[in-house]
């Protein structure tokens, strides 16, 4: 039995990109079959195979994961089973079924001490136990796969730093300190979604750094959320990593800012900047 045309399973479909994703997909005119974890563990590996020996999807878009960055360092296990074991066993199935395979990674399989943004080619050097497990999930794909590392996203779905703002800054009182000497690239779920259409649907294969325009830091990010919702952004106040309290588990990238040369290269466009496609995501929460 083969595949069957322009149907896309997506797992993790409960996810902010998974979210996102069955909704463009669906839009474009796929044939979507969400499998949020509930119906799909992709860890279990005889569900993964009787999944998609079922649903013969022309496409799998991995959208689940373990993102706690924090929690996974004293969690390896589970991080690496999710992130990179069962990406393994999803490789495996689809070759097996012949469906093609779109993975998520990020911008954290980086180390975040070049001055540069980084480039689909540089080497990664992950610094934290979660950006290992995605460079490991990296490591168990195909070369016919597609990888679309992103970064920072924020959806309507799902938890992020972005509803997290809008949360804390409804208490007046409320101190808001952001971290400001952590630079990246805030990618709105719906416009990563979008990309995965466009890549998945021109057969793209090998990787590719999708992200909205316009590199900031956690704070940046905070005091555009606070204008946007009409909030005086001047409460947004800038401190550096070390002066969280208490720090995070985790070590974070100094700058993963990601350079799309590969869209480039293919003569596609890179997403909007993310001013733009943030001032979409706070007027759809705040209503
Ligand atoms: N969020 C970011 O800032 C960010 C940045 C860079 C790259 N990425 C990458 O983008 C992709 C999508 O991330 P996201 O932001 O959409 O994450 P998300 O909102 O946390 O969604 C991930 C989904 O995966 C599900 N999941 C976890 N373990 C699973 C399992 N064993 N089997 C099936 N589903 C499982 C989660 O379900 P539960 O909620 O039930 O656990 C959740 O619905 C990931 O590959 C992530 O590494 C994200």
């Amino acid at each position: 039995m083969t595949a069957t045309h322009r149907r896309v399973a997506i797992t993790g479909a409960a996810g902010q990109v998974g979210h996102d994703a069955v909704t463009a997909f669906a839009e474009a005119g796929w044939e979507v079959e969400p499998l949020p974890r509930a119906r799909l563990d992709i860890t279990d590996r005889v569900a993964v195979v009787d999944a998609l020996d079922a649903l013969r999807p022309a496409v799998v878009v991995n959208a689940a994961a373990y993102n706690a960055v924090d929690a996974a360092e004293a969690d390896p296990g589970t991080a690496l089973l999710v992130n990179a074991t069962a990406v393994g066993h999803l490789s495996e199935v689809c070759d097996r079924v012949g469906s093609r395979l779109c993975h998520l990674s990020t911008d954290y399989v980086f180390d975040g001490t070049s001055d540069r943004p980084y480039t689909e080619t540089d080497p990664t050097n992950p610094l934290s136990v979660y950006g290992r497990s995605k460079e490991e999930g990296e490591r168990r794909l195909r070369p016919e796969d597609l990888l679309v590392r992103t970064s920072w996203v924020c959806g309507e779905h799902g938890r992020n730093f972005v509803k997290t703002v809008l949360a804390l800054a409804s208490d007046p009182d409320r101190d808001l300190a952001f971290v400001d000497d952590q630079r990246g690239c805030p990618t709105m779920a719906a416009d990563l979604a979008g990309m995965l259409v466009r890549l998945v649907g021109e057969e793209r294969t090998g990787t590719f750094h999708v992200t909205n325009g316009g590199p900031t830091t956690w704070c940046g990010l905070a005091r555009e959320v606070l204008e946007l919702a009409g909030h005086d952004p001047d409460r947004a106040r800038p401190i550096a990593t070390d002066q969280l309290d208490p720090p995070r588990p985790a070590p974070r990238p100094r700058s993963s800012v990601l350079d799309g040369a590969a869209l480039r290269l293919a003569g596609l466009p890179p997403l909007r900047h993310h001013a733009e496609a943030l001032g979409e995501l706070v007027g759809r929460l705040r209503r």
